[in-house]
């Protein structure tokens, strides 16, 4: 039995959905096993062994956002706010080459302070001196900007859509006024403006069912995602959400679970819903797992890693959940212990940008 791989008409039927749902609650080792060895020969099959390293520059946590679960949202008044300069960028951005990675990408909170043309200039001196891929993670930006980032020389933009469900999406992620939520519209301007397209869902949201997951995983096939990120969610007590979690009755049968095998299950349906999609194991699911997470996602779907880059007097400052994982480390200590832990699973480190197989597939 395998899950239905193809365009949206054969993806969105409702066997999928329901075979989806069965996975998703599956207890059986054995069975599980099989989902396994399922996601990773089509890793093998469509991806490869090779795992590529993105460096991840985190720019600024200021955030005119309240997303419920969400450690840097507006209202926080607890940390300190920084905004990275244009040097520090641009140095962090030539220690990924000297690091061998393909990509670099810009991420910050939603941060109206971070101007459209200071961010095309960076874009365009990252592409002049290095020959780095340039993913940005930026939030919700105008149409106008998007266009103007992507002329700058932009390769990839990530959004999350956090969950399918859309009154759980407006519970956890409020709209500015007057200015509806509407990420699924974005992922699909970015793609028509020739970004490769990057996406994904938290895992186990407080109100989050089996089926609102089943039904992100068809999203995912339904947008023909470059990149699907996927994490467990992880309660910030600073935060409305994180209280709401707290809270939670603990015997609610249709809840999701926020756990690391229900990430993976993600995770390698991800693969099998999307073969050709570039799939991190991301610093969450190392988060609930330091000793062996960023492995267990590798051998289960994913085929990148996202080593962080920010220096270390700010990485403190962008901690989206508590005890996030990189967070005491420096630069040099990721790069080594991300390249250990590619090769000590026997899978080779990525040569290039590894781009996005999928949009070859499409623009083709
Ligand atoms: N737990 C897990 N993931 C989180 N993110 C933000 N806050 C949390 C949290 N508390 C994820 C969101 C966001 C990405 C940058 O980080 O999915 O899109
Ligand atoms: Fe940062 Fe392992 S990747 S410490």
């Amino acid at each position: 039995m395998a899950v239905k791989t193809g365009t949206t008409e054969d993806v969105i039927a409702g066997p999928a959905l329901q075979e989806i749902v069965g996975w998703l609650t599956e207890t059986d080792e054995g069975r599980l096993a099989h989902l396994w060895r399922l996601a990773e020969q089509c890793r093998r099959d469509s991806v490869g062994d090779e795992v590529h390293l993105r460096g991840l520059i985190e720019i600024s946590n200021y955030c005119v956002r309240r997303c419920g679960y969400c450690g840097i949202n507006a209202g926080n008044r607890g940390i300190e706010r920084y905004r990275m300069t244009q040097r520090e960028i641009l140095d962090c951005a030539r220690q990924a080459v000297e690091f061998g990675y393909g990509t670099v990408v810009l991420q910050s909170g939603e941060d109206p302070g971070l101007k459209a043309d200071w961010i095309a200039q960076i874009i365009r001196a990252i592409k002049k001196d290095t020959p780095l891929a340039v993913t940005l993670s930026l939030g919700e930006r105008s149409d106008e900007e998007f266009v103007a980032w992507r002329q700058a020389g932009a390769d990839r933009y990530l959004i999350r859509f956090e969950t399918s469900n859309p009154q759980l999406y407006e519970h956890i992620h409020p709209s500015l006024p007057g200015r509806r939520s509407d990420r699924i519209a974005i992922l699909r301007q970015l793609t028509e403006l020739g970004y490769e397209a990057g996406s994904g869902v938290m895992v186990g949201i407080p109100g989050q069912t089996y089926l609102d997951l089943a039904r992100d995983i068809l999203t995912f096939a339904d947008l023909d995602l470059d990149m699907i990120g996927v994490g467990p969610y992880l309660p910030h007590p600073a935060t409305p959400l994180g209280k709401e979690y707290m809270k939670m009755p603990a015997n609610s049968p249709d809840q999701a679970p926020n756990t690391e095998l229900m990430t993976c299950k993600v995770m390698a349906l991800a693969r099998l819903v999307c073969p050709l999609a570039n799939i991190p194991s991301t610093t969450a699911l190392a988060t609930v797992n330091r000793e062996s997470g960023r492995e267990l996602g590798l051998m289960r779907g994913a085929n990148i890693v996202m080593p962080n880059l920010t220096p270390a007097k700010y990485r403190a400052m962008y901690e989206i959940y508590p005890a996030k994982a990189c967070i005491q480390e420096t630069a040099d200590k990721c790069h080594e212990c991300m390249k250990a832990r590619i090769v000590a699973i026997g899978r080779k480190i990525g040569a290039g940008r590894g781009d996005s197989k999928a949009k070859y597939r499409r623009t083709r």
